[in-house]
């Protein structure tokens, strides 16, 4: 059954649509942690123009509090925003990517609490340099994907913080900001894989920043079977492990590497250009929804380990429409070479877009296919 579009917020009702969203989507654009940040902001009665918010994942945050500005990581959070904010005959609103600052001047912030704990604490540390004394952070996250910590980090970083008690398994958390609360952010972790040319560093938002995801480890012993081509793409690059390791292994002359995350681009810029300074002036980076308006030609090659995620729950919808969009970007005869986890069955999406499908590896948990564009 398709989900409720239309959201109740304090200042009214808010129609909004999840992108990506499928037909029908079953789930909603909004939840309950976004509900509790909504009315507490409300009973502050903050204006607008001091409002920003962070991590807004489908833009109710925004379109309902008519905030002045949003920091996020996510090209797709920013689709989100911008087709809710015009369904909804709103301004468009700025937004500054994590790898940037958050702007200054907010009285405000609303935040929701990201998964990963490092990134939400490297956001912390920015806001906390970026707000003005007594500036209220209002931060919320779903009972199930809060961690225990998220209170006493709030203290560390922004000041006094009140833990509020749990409503429509949500919780909502409020810190003043104190300036004589400071602390630095969590140092970069990195890990090595010889495969990629060496040591491997990530931004605090990226898949798998500290060891080599199992998916990608048995890709990457397939690499040697593919074809070189001219034009390669690593799409959903994460960190750029496997872009970088065709470059290492001669597979590539140019190379995009395209990603959702800006932190994910951003760090595989900053390993390509640590371990292949020569390559930089062939190589392009693409941040938004796959390949979607992405201009860059015909790949002869494209290697993906795809998000295998949706809302918290293992998925293959991402990843299939990822699937779609590199049959549009291939060149004829070009090679898709994929990892996803075994239970997620790709066969079919693959065989509806490409030929000669092969299974090059597997193992528990993973299988790496390959497939050709006619
Ligand atoms: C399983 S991780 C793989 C990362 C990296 N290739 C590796 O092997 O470590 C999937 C990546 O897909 C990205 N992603 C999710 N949805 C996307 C989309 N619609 N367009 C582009 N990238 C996306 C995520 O940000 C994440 O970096």
């Amino acid at each position: 059954m398709a989900a409720d579009t239309l959201c109740q917020t304090p200042w009214g009702a808010v129609r909004l649509l999840r992108y990506p969203a499928r037909r029908d989507e079953p789930l909603q654009a909004w939840c309950s942690a976004d509900l509790l940040l909504l009315e507490a902001l409300h009973e502050l009665a903050a204006d607008g123009a001091g409002i920003l918010a962070v991590n807004d994942e489908h833009g109710a945050l925004a379109v309902a509090s008519g905030a002045r500005a949003v920091w996020t990581d996510s090209a797709l959070a920013a689709q989100a925003l911008a087709r809710n904010l015009t369904a909804n005959e709103r301004a468009p609103v700025a937004v500054t990517w994590s790898v940037d600052p958050p702007p200054p001047t907010s009285t405000v912030v609303v935040l929701r609490i990201p998964k990963q704990l490092p990134y939400f604490e490297y956001q912390l540390a920015l806001l906390a340099a970026a707000t003005a004394p007594e500036t209220m952070v209002l931060a919320a996250g779903m009972d199930k994907h809060l961690s225990p910590r998220v209170a006493a980090l709030l203290e560390q970083y922004i000041g006094p913080t009140r833990r509020h008690p749990g409503q429509r398994k949500a919780r909502l958390f409020s810190a003043r900001r104190d300036l004589r609360v400071a602390a630095a952010p969590p140092a970069d972790v990195a890990y090595r894989c010889a495969a990629a040319g060496g040591e491997l560093r990530a931004l605090p938002a990226v898949f798998s920043r500290d060891r080599l995801d199992g998916g990608s480890r048995l890709l990457l012993q397939v690499l040697p079977q593919l074809p070189a081509a001219d034009r390669v793409i690593d799409l959903a690059c994460g960190n750029g492990v496997l872009g970088l390791a065709a470059l290492q292994q001669g597979l590539a002359r140019q190379l995009l590497f395209a990603d959702e995350s800006a932190m994910a681009i951003a760090s595989a810029r900053a390993n390509l250009v640590r371990l292949f300074p020569a390559a930089l002036a062939n190589c392009d980076f693409h941040h938004g929804d796959g390949l979607q308006d992405c201009a860059w030609g015909p790949a002869g090659l494209i290697l993906c380990n795809p998000p295998f995620h949706l809302n918290h729950t293992v998925d293959a919808y991402a990843g299939r429409r990822l699937l779609a969009q590199c049959a549009r970007h291939l060149a004829p005869g070009g090679t898709l070479c994929l990892v996803a986890n075994r239970h997620l069955d790709y066969g079919a999406a693959l065989r509806r877009d490409f030929s000669r499908i092969s299974k090059l590896a597997g193992d528990s948990r993973f299988t790496v296919w390959r497939a050709c564009r006619a």
